[in-house]
């Protein structure tokens, strides 16, 4: 048989060990999915306490049941490290390392690029290895080929394979998770695709090969740059609507009845998370090396980014009418995370707000059940949630809505607040009847 039969046999009858490097929101859900599928799963995490957690048995990512981690441990499926030379006993690898930005703006590679590294001085013959961060386009082929293969002496497609696969987790969500959502696999060669959709077949639903890592790169950019440009232009139909008198939850509600060639987005205060705002500037980062500007990325970002400011103008503005100023008004943030119902606060845009707030002098507090803590490690502050959620929003000058939780009761705020400035349509119901409550 050749290398690539072998491998192919040994994923297939589920004999391959599998090693996650990464341990977060991406590896963990996956490292469960394979383990649950048969095979042996080792995840490699530079952070003690994760793996620490695992080996114990305790889950720490919401989507990921405490019971599962404790059964798949228990049964020897699933295990944890500090200690990246058990990749000399891996055959497959998925690396699920961060890709955040630079303060500047840039990619930040240093996550795969040291990830890489580590992997690098394990590389054997007949080992398999899927990328999974989202990434610039080129980057499967120019940095990790290089550093796995070339650089060792095997040849890829022959002797190793390696392929790009992105990870379309979407954190609280139950209908689809990683075993139901189609994955997309691009290979640097037809055999390297061969390989890994072999593997992944094993453990996940929906394989769709595409014809090089660099279409799969993409296809993933795609998908979240749609969000954000489509985030983008109902953020600016939000400030156009402000100007001209009209509800643009009504106009968006009244679109999106139209059955087909529409698709519902909503404004808010601003993009959150590890996603959205940031993987469509590795594309525009990338393209500047092609001395071609990104025009829709670059536009809808700016709009984007500027929303934490424009909703501070018009709680500014709604606290004049009322007849107090911004600066000494107490003002209760209500929600951190980044969208409803999770405990991740990356990137969210109840920080920027709750930093511009406080900068133009008001007494900011927050309240959200799931973030007991916020530490803001560039501006240097940090804060606790309330306690009392309810007589905060009765001592509040202004409650201002920036995550829709699920568990707020809207009623009993707006029954209770002196004003509201909702910019997630939560009090859709409750607005009309009190005329205490600003909308986005
Ligand atoms: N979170 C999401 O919803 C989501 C969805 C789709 C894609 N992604 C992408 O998946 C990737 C991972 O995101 P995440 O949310 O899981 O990040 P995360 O921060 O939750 O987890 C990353 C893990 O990698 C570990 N790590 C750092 N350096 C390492 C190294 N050299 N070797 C091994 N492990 C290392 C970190 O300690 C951390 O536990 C990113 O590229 C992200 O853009 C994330």
């Amino acid at each position: 048989m050749t290398t690539k039969e072998t491998l192919i046999k040994n994923l297939k009858d589920k004999k391959a060990r599998i090693g996650i490097l990464g341990l977060g929101y991406v590896g963990l859900p996956l490292a469960v999915v394979f383990a649950e599928a048969g095979f042996h799963v080792t995840g490699i995490d530079p952070d003690s306490r994760k793996a620490d957690s695992i080996t114990r048995g305790v889950s720490y990512i919401p989507d990921v049941k405490t019971e599962t981690v404790d059964r798949l441990v228990k049964s020897g499926c699933l295990t944890a490290t500090t200690d990246f030379s058990v990749l000399r006993e891996m055959d497959a690898v998925s690396i699920c390392v961060p890709t955040p930005l630079r303060k500047t703006g840039d990619p930040d590679m240093s996550f795969i690029l040291s990830a890489t590294d580590e992997l690098a001085k394990y590389m054997h013959k007949e080992m398999v290895v899927v990328l999974e961060s989202t990434t610039y386009p080129g980057t499967t082929r120019e940095v990790l080929l290089p550093k796995l293969g070339t650089e060792s002496g095997l040849v890829v497609g022959e002797d190793w394979f390696l392929a790009f696969s992105p990870e379309r987790v979407d954190p609280g969500r139950e209908d689809f998770t990683t075993i139901n959502t189609p994955k997309v696999m691009g290979g640097i060669t037809e055999a390297c695709s061969e390989v890994a959709t072999a593997w992944y077949e094993g453990a996940i639903k929906t394989v769709h090969c595409v014809s090089s890592a660099e279409a799969a790169e993409l296809a993933k950019l795609l998908e979240n740059t749609f969000r954000m440009i489509n985030i983008g232009l109902v953020n600016e139909l939000a400030i156009m609507c402000e100007r001209l008198g009209v509800d643009v939850w009504e106009v968006i509600d009244a679109a999106a009845t139209k059955p087909f060639g529409f698709m519902k987005f909503t404004p808010g205060p601003g993009l959150g998370g590890h996603c959205i705002p940031i993987d469509p500037l590795y594309l525009s980062w990338k393209m500047k090396s092609f001395q071609y500007n990104a025009r829709f990325i670059e536009l809808a970002s700016e709009i984007n980014t500027n929303m934490p400011r424009y909703v501070v103008s018009r709680i500014m503005e709604a606290l004049n009418e009322r007849g107090r100023a911004l600066k000494g008004s107490k003002v209760l943030v209500l929600g951190a995370a980044y969208k409803p119902d999770i405990d991740d606060v990356r990137e969210s845009p109840a920080l920027d707000v709750i930093g511009l707030l406080k900068k133009k002098g008001a007494a900011v507090e927050y309240h959200d059940p799931y973030i007991p803590h916020i530490h803001h490690e560039i501006d240097g502050w940090q804060m606790d949630s309330v306690k009392d959620m309810m007589k905060a929003v009765r001592d509040a000058d202004a409650v201002v809505i920036i995550t829709n939780h699920k568990v707020y009761d809207y009623r009993a705020i707006v029954e209770s607040a002196a004003f509201v400035f909702d910019s997630r349509n939560a009090t859709r119901e409750f607005t009309k009847s009190t005329g205490k409550v600003v909308r986005l």
